[in-house]
């Protein structure tokens, strides 16, 4: 099947995380109808579709990814009134939304897990999966990704479950062919109500390793991803749902890479339209250019004209885009430009998310009780019991703040009144103390506003369609590594993006003089130097 164009490959997607966004009833946290409020703003910006964190009833040990009801709202949310509304007010606005579909594991609070439970031959019992202890012990030496073990004993029935994440998120088995319809017509129930597609959790997780061998290095979690059987599950769920509709699927999927990326979101595979993979983020805790570039390319090379990615370098599970990859200090500005224009001009549909468009930066709190996320606390006593002298630790608890998935967490930041115009009351997770300075309102008003850096982005994405979206590309040697410049180009157009990923002073490149210039993040392109930070996009003049 060729690249042919389709609505989804030319969409910006907006990522909302709810419960951070904004309080309509003022209880401390984000809600359904907070968000309705602010879907002018988010129309503003220029995106196309909303990607709604999940707001499915859940005990919230993982905020959320732990589902105990797959068809209704948690009530910290709101609603299904309010969903349906937030709906109906999404669509009126031209605007689209895909939601999260949490499959490879559900709550240890569904009422399917507590029916297979609760005797060995309940009918439910097959839909997870259970395994006799061995000599007393868990059934192999698997690592959870926020548990030390991934096998949890149930006495009352004398066996261990599996769970890849928390001991309270057991696994589906997919290899249950009644578990797999039932996903399927929870799937139809909201694609039914017109959601617009589905970004998909963990999805290359589905299948697991056959008779559970022991890994080799437990401690790498790559044995649960990208397992034989998986494919087969993505095109069944294919041809039985997504088929059958006009959607957008993003699968996320851990420890891919482009070969097997192009088994889930190649044209003629029948699976998925796009991926996440982590080779640019969680895969690179220490941000590393070359590599990166070299990655970037390696999935051109796989996925034009076969294929289609995604770019983003936030999320809700990551560190703040511009503290990570750029500089949170005097040039946060220039900065959040930089890493903008690199997502929105490499191949692949971007993926903003909430607050990277005014440049929110981590945030540092004091204590390990002051952060909420499951993950930072299972590290934190990973790490506290292996290390005992206090500089250490420090030194170790620094790094876990430095990647803590609370630095996305934190409340939006509207503007500079009490928390930050999140809400009136104390917010679940405090909000980032400059919140004073770094809000939505301060942006608007400033000369150099990020978000309108943004809207200029996605304007020009959306006048150059041929070759932002669907054009070639190719890095470009600058003999200065601080330099990232490539490419993109069809037969008739060509465009160049020069970017300083550093905080100095460089000579400018060869190759700009000539060209027409598109969009600069100082305004106006110098002559001679690039400046900390700086980006260039350009444009050949053709004859
Ligand atoms: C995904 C989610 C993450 C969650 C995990 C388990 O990686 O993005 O937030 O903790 O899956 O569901
Ligand atoms: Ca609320």
């Amino acid at each position: 099947m060729v690249n042919d164009r389709k609505w989804w490959k030319e969409a910006v997607v907006y990522q909302c995380y709810w419960r951070s966004y904004f309080d309509s009833n003022n209880d401390g946290i984000g809600d359904l109808r907070g968000l309705t409020a602010k879907l002018d703003y988010i129309k503003e910006l220029g995106v196309d579709i909303i990607w709604l964190n999940p707001c499915f009833v859940s005990p919230d040990k993982d905020n959320g990814y732990d589902i105990a009801d797959y068809c209704a709202i948690i009530p910290k949310a709101g609603t299904m009134a309010d969903f349906d509304e937030l709906l109906r007010e999404t669509h009126k606005r031209g605007l689209k939304m895909i939601m999260d579909l949490v499959v490879n594991h559900t709550s240890n609070q569904h009422q399917w897990f507590l029916e297979a439970r609760s005797s060995r031959d309940n009918p439910k019992r097959n839909w997870y999966i259970w395994r006799d202890p061995v000599d007393n012990q868990p059934p192999n030496n698997y690592k959870a990704y926020f548990s030390p073990s991934a096998w949890e004993y149930d006495e009352l029935t004398g066996q261990y479950y599996f769970h890849s994440f928390a001991i309270e998120q057991p696994d589906l088995n997919w290899k249950n062919p009644e578990l797999r319809q039932a996903i399927y017509s929870m799937m139809r129930f909201w694609l039914d109500k017109g959601v617009n597609g589905f970004r998909m959790d963990v999805i290359n997780m589905l299948a697991k390793k056959d008779g559970f061998p022991n890994a080799e290095q437990p401690e790498l979690l790559d044995y649960m991803s990208n397992n034989p059987g998986v494919h087969g599950y993505l095109q069944e769920m294919n041809r039985e749902v997504l088929s059958k509709y006009d959607i957008l699927t993003v699968g996320e999927c851990p420890w891919t890479n482009p070969q097997n990326g192009t088994l889930f979101a190649g044209f003629d595979r029948g699976e998925l339209n796009t991926l996440f993979h982590f080779e640019c983020t969680q895969e690179m805790p220490v941000v590393d250019w070359n590599k990166f570039k070299k990655i970037q390319s390696k999935w051109h090379r796989a996925f034009f004209g076969r294929a289609w990615n995604s770019q983003y370098l936030s999320n809700h599970d990551v560190p703040r885009q511009v503290s990570k990859y750029a500089s949170a200090g005097v040039y946060r500005i220039p900065a959040a430009k930089m890493l903008a224009t690199l997502i929105h001009m490499l191949p692949g549909m971007p993926y903003i998310y909430q607050g990277e468009e005014i440049g929110m930066t981590n945030v540092q709190f004091e204590t390990i009780d002051e952060y909420d996320d499951i993950w930072m606390k299972h590290r934190y006593q990973e790490i506290m019991t292996t290390i005992n002298c206090e500089a250490d630790q420090k030194t170790a608890f620094d790094e876990l703040r430095r990647n803590a998935r609370d630095n996305a967490r934190t409340p939006m930041q509207w503007n500079d009144e009490a928390n930050g115009g999140f809400s009136t009351s104390k917010p679940w997770l405090a909000v980032n103390p400059n919140y004073t300075t770094v809000n939505v309102h301060a942006d608007r008003v400033a000369g150099d506003s990020v978000f309108r850096y943004y809207q200029q982005l996605i304007a020009l994405r959306k006048t150059l369609v041929p070759v932002i979206v669907y054009g070639d590309y190719r890095e470009i040697d600058c003999r200065d590594e601080r330099i990232y410049a490539f490419e993109r180009f069809t037969g008739s157009d060509c465009i160049r993006v020069i970017l300083n990923t550093s905080a100095a002073e460089i000579a400018m490149p060869d190759g700009c003089v000539g060209w027409g210039e598109q969009l600069c993040n100082y305004g106006k392109m110098s002559k001679g130097t690039l400046r900390p930070y700086e980006v260039l996009i350009v444009k050949k003049i053709m004859e």
